[in-house]
């Protein structure tokens, strides 16, 4: 159309210059488009002179015109001439929003407030009488950019294996005029449409305000790479003189692809397995969404393991359940096998087994070779212990030359090194066989013990059988056994025998194997001076009423030698006489005052030895 009109200007100008050819002509020149955002100010002039100069009509009329909308009919919207008459029509739509302004090239139309609706042809007539008159036109293009484009990807998971191409995202952008263009990117890289790999579908939309609102939605194909693909959409429109474009933000999509790959592994226990443990079996695959699973033994494929999705729990396991294990997707397609596999290996160790069993009797002086054998599937380690103590290693405990201190429980502990989570035990009872043995070094005692005296005689022996303990005592009628013990493997007795002679004592310990003999031999001893059964208390008694007895003595003889004294060298007076009549009655009074005296000190005396507090009256 803009070319048509382009090569039907200056033709109309010809048909114009023949028909006034006899005249000047009007020559009239304007742009095929202006271009303009909506809102702004158009500016569109109209050129024109005429082609005589010396001939210048003194009148020249200008109207500008608008093509009415949905019809070939126009409107005129301003009317002018060069006399100062300037008048913008009423009631049309560019009344109050238009002006017309001029200079020596010619005029020019000013719209304000340009809208949608302006988009439209601008006619330019110019009437110079009799220079004839010329028309141009100028088709008024309004851009709007459009919103930022929206795009929105697919949630829900799209499967490769779908054979159409899926839908993959929409985009939309809002609000532009003209018409906006949407394309489509993967990974930066432009989408064309291609059959049955690409499809776009456009739908545009005139909104009621007249811009344009353009939905995408692009259909694609997928494959599994696409699961890390971003999609994005771009809008490109028009703008006065270019072309400006807007690109959206990124989408991924959810890509269902089937499995093609499956591993199996065990997830627990670390490490090596043993007997009772509870084990997990996780089986993963490479497909999405991640399918069930079947979990079977490699010895009995037609039978399916109950399983949790990808996990298949075996407890508590056995050595039984040591094996290969495999596990299937359920999405797997029929074609290719899709497996993963595992072994299995369920470690073991069986109770030990002791030979000699439970208890074993040895000879005194033998030898013995104990074993003890536990079955692993492990190599094992065995450490012998008798009383807490470590007594041998290996399986075999050699015990040589048994003595009573070889009898005893030995324990044997079975590890396994490499999962010392297992281990066992075993035990054997040494009883060891012989004759009774006396436990001291002396085999005859000698003792000195005074006579009358209790002393107690110990007899102890070792042996298997329990030695039995007999007495066999010569000099002394008076005496029990007051101990009699016996504990495994030691008999125990005491007698208490009163010392009354010699005395001689058989400590007989025998048992089936054989007899051993203590002698005891008890010389006694008389005792010294302590016939009378007194006390020493008594004994201190007996001193003191001897020095009582003296002293009386004493006193008498004094008395006497006192008497003969007077009798024979001083003669006697009254005053002797009633002296010795006073003596008399003093002698009696002495001889009772020192009986009291004498009491008195004995009490004393007993107070001290005895350390009693008694009075002297409780005597
Ligand atoms: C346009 O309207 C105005 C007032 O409403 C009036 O004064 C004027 O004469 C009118 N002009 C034309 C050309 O009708
Ligand atoms: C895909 O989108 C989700 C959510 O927006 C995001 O978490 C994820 O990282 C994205 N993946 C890639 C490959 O970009
Ligand atoms: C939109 O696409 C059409 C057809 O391919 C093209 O003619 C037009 O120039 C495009 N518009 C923009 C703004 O790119
Ligand atoms: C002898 O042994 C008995 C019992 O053990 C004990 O009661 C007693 O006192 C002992 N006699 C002597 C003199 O040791
Ligand atoms: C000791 O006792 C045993 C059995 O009672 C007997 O055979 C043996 O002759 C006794 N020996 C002595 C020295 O008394």
């Amino acid at each position: 159309m803009a070319f048509l009109h382009r090569a039907f200007l200056p033709l109309f100008l010809h048909v114009c210059l023949l028909n006034w050819s006899a005249w000047a002509k009007v020559e009239l020149t304007m742009h095929e488009s202006v271009e303009v955002y909506l809102g702004d100010s158009a500016q569109i002039p109209c050129q024109y002179s005429f082609t005589d100069a010396n001939n210048e009509p003194s009148f020249v009329m200008i109207q500008w015109f608008v093509r009415a909308v949905g019809s070939s009919s126009r409107i005129r919207i301003f009317y002018g001439d060069n006399k100062n008459q300037q008048i913008v029509d009423n009631n049309t739509d560019y009344s109050g929003r238009i002006e017309v302004t001029s200079d020596q090239l010619g005029t020019q139309l000013n719209i304000k407030d340009v809208q949608l609706s302006d988009e439209r042809e601008f006619f330019c007539q110019v009437n110079g009488l009799a220079a004839g008159s010329a028309e141009g036109k100028t088709h008024l293009r309004v851009f709007a950019t459009p919103e930022p484009p929206v795009i929105e990807g697919v949630l829900t998971g799209i499967s490769v294996t779908s054979e159409v191409p899926s839908k993959v995202a929409s985009c939309e952008a809002r609000n532009g005029f003209p018409k906006p263009n949407i394309t489509w990117y993967r990974n930066n890289m432009p989408l064309m449409s291609t059959p049955g790999h690409v499809n776009v579908l456009i739908l545009s939309t005139r909104e009621s305000s007249g811009f344009y609102s353009v939905q995408s939605t692009l259909e694609y194909k997928v494959v599994k790479e696409d699961k890390d693909a971003q999609f994005s959409c771009e809008v490109s429109f028009f703008v006065p003189a270019a072309i400006r474009t807007v690109e959206s933000s990124s989408v991924n999509i959810t890509v269902h692809y089937p499995t093609t790959m499956v591993e199996l592994w065990k997830e627990s226990p670390q490490g090596l397995v043993k007997e009772g443990d509870m084990v997990e079996l996780r089986c993963q695959g490479d497909g999405n969404p991640p399918p069930p699973f079947t979990f079977n033994r490699e010895q009995e494929l037609d039978v399916d393991l109950e399983s949790r999705g990808d996990v298949l729990i075996l407890s508590p396991v056995s050595r039984k359940d040591s094996g290969i294990y495999q596990c299937r997707p359920l999405d797997a397609d029929g074609y290719t096998e899709v497996k993963g596999e595992m072994q299995l290996t369920v470690h073991y160790l069986d109770p030990a087994v002791v030979v000699p069993k439970e208890s074993e009797v040895m000879l005194k002086g033998e030898d013995l070779a104990a074993t003890c054998n536990a079955l692993s599937s492990l190599k094992t380690s065995t450490v012998w212990y008798k009383d807490g103590q470590q007594v041998g290693k290996g399986n075999t405990l050699h015990l040589k030359d048994a003595t009573y201190e070889t009898t005893g429980e030995y324990v044997c502990e079975v590890t396994v090194p490499s999962l010392p989570a297992l281990h066992t035990s075993g035990s054997v009872h040494i009883i060891v066989q012989g004759g009774p043995q006396l436990v001291g070094v002396e085999q005859e005692v000698q003792l000195e013990e005074a006579a009358g005296r209790m002393v107690n005689l110990s007899c102890e022996a070792r042996g298997h059988p329990l030695p039995s303990i007999t007495w066999n005592i010569i000099g002394s009628q008076n005496w029990q056994e007051v101990v009699s013990k016996a504990s495994e493997l030691v008999a125990h007795s005491v007698v208490s025998v009163k010392v009354t002679s010699d005395i001689s004592a058989l400590c007989n310990a025998s048992n089936d194997m054989g007899t051993e003999v203590k002698v005891f031999s008890i010389k006694a001893i008389p005792r010294l001076t302590s016939t009378a059964p007194f006390s020493p208390a008594e004994g201190s008694g007996v001193i003191i009423v001897v020095i009582i007895l003296c002293l009386l003595l004493l006193a008498i003889l004094g008395s006497v030698l006192y008497f003969l004294h007077k009798k024979g060298k001083i003669p006697c007076g009254r005053s002797g006489k009633q002296e010795i009549t006073k003596e008399k009655t003093t002698k009696d009074d002495i001889v009772v005052e020192m009986k009291t005296n004498t009491k008195n000190e004995e009490a004393v005396l007993l107070k001290a030895v005895n350390g009693d507090k008694k009075g002297p009256s409780e005597q």
